[in-house]
């Protein structure tokens, strides 16, 4: 029997895949696998009720505290971010295309099916992970291939007995997990269109933000996160208690123009509570514990990763020769960082470290310990080349041009 393995999310796309799979596709054995990875449990639920409505051999699989602990604690020992987001959806993607390839290595299956469109990013970053996974994969885009519309989507699901009720009451299109979730379709397509509250769900507004001020201080050890207040969490849980907690005081609401891979610009908007406070902590932490000329270089690195974690190059050796070094670096950031979250404003207050390159010794205006006077030669040197420059035009040119 022909069999297809389905990438499946339980929504509009994916879901008429499977009667294309069986009537277009000629595939018998259709096997869909949904990957938790931090989504609602009722999105699992409702791709688990499909799926047996439609009479696919369904897997679940549960990949939460992997997509923690390799995935959003990897974007954030990068600092990762695109144009302004924490890249909650690209991350998400190689594990999903791995989950799936795992599914199909067990089953002896080599073909895949996945419901992204010819638009998007998700594309790219799905098949390029199966494909380096198993080279010999074949893979169908119905979606993409017969270059559907929804209309078409919904009459041929119609047709085809595919549950769609709660596709049809969607006006969002949104895509959730641990690290975030993005929301964009319908008026927020006008980028000069307001976002309205209802589209919320993670995060209140600054308006409606708890109003009392909620300090907070959390531990890092090697780079990520381990504790809130002194209580060790697992990756995951971490993830999950924080992004209530900045939730609830209005942080992590993110809306930009973001320049899709194929060069098409789209309205997007996020809700990263927990990303958002994490980043900006742990970046409180590099800056204690980096030298200048790491933090320097380390930006750079950063955004080489960032750039490639966005594309969904997950397996790509570049990411694992920039990851040597940030790894590296990891290895100091660890200690505890304190932070006041008040009506959408995160805000760093206090760091500590055993790794530290702070000497109140060296730094105080009361230390005795640093001799000011070793500076008087320095300073007289100091952009030397540049001085002679000026001295050089002012005897030429007599004076600037
Ligand atoms: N533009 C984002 C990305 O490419 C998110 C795409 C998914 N968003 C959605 N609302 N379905 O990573």
């Amino acid at each position: 029997m022909k069999k297809v393995v389905l990438v499946y999310s339980g929504g509009l796309d994916t879901s008429v895949c499977i009667p294309l799979m069986r009537e277009e596709y000629g595939y018998e054995r259709v096997i869909t696998v949904t990957v938790d990875v931090g989504q609602p449990a009722s999105d699992i639920a409702q791709a688990e009720a499909k799926a047996k409505a439609m009479s696919t051999e369904h897997y679940t699989v549960d990949a939460k505290n992997e997509f923690a602990r390799e995935f959003c604690f990897a974007a954030l020992h990068a600092n990762g971010d695109y144009q302004g987001y924490p890249m909650s959806t690209s991350i998400a993607r190689p594990l999903i295309a791995a989950k799936a390839v795992e599914v199909a290595k067990k089953l002896g299956a080599t073909a895949f099916a996945h419901g992204c469109t010819g638009k998007g990013n998700d594309q790219f970053r799905i098949e390029v992970a199966i494909r380096s996974l198993m080279p010999e994969a074949t893979i169908h885009a119905p979606v993409r291939e017969r270059n559907m519309t929804r209309s078409w989507e919904i009459e041929y699901a119609l047709k085809h007995n595919v549950p769609i009720q709660q596709s049809l009451e969607k006006i969002w299109s949104i895509d959730e997990n641990l690290w975030g979730r993005s929301i964009e379709g319908g008026r927020l397509e006008d980028p000069d269109f307001a976002p309205p509250e209802e589209i919320f769900q993670w995060t209140k507004g600054t308006e409606t933000a708890t109003p009392t001020v909620r300090e907070l201080t959390l531990s890092f050890k090697d780079g990520s996160p381990i504790a809130i207040d002194g209580h060790a969490l697992s990756p995951a849980a971490l993830i999950i208690e924080l992004n209530k907690i900045a939730g609830e005081h209005g942080i992590g609401r993110i809306d930009v123009m973001e320049d899709r891979m194929l060069g098409l610009k789209v309205r997007e908007n996020y809700e990263c509570p927990a990303a958002t406070v994490l980043l900006k902590a742990h970046e409180a932490l590099e800056a204690l514990v980096l030298t200048r000329e790491e933090r320097r270089f380390k930006k750079l690195v950063d955004q080489e990763w960032s750039g490639l974690a966005y594309e969904g190059r997950w397996f790509d050796p570049l990411k694992d020769d920039l990851e040597g070094f940030i790894n590296k670096t990891q290895l100091r950031v660890s200690g505890d960082v304190r932070l006041k979250l008040h009506r959408g404003a995160c805000q760093v207050y206090g760091r500590t470290s055993p790794w530290a390159l702070y000497s109140e010794e060296l730094a105080s205006f009361d230390s005795t310990g640093f001799d000011q006077r070793l500076s008087t030669g320095q300073v007289q040197n100091f952009a030397l080349q540049a001085r002679m420059f000026l001295h050089l035009e002012q005897k030429l040119h007599g004076g600037h041009q």
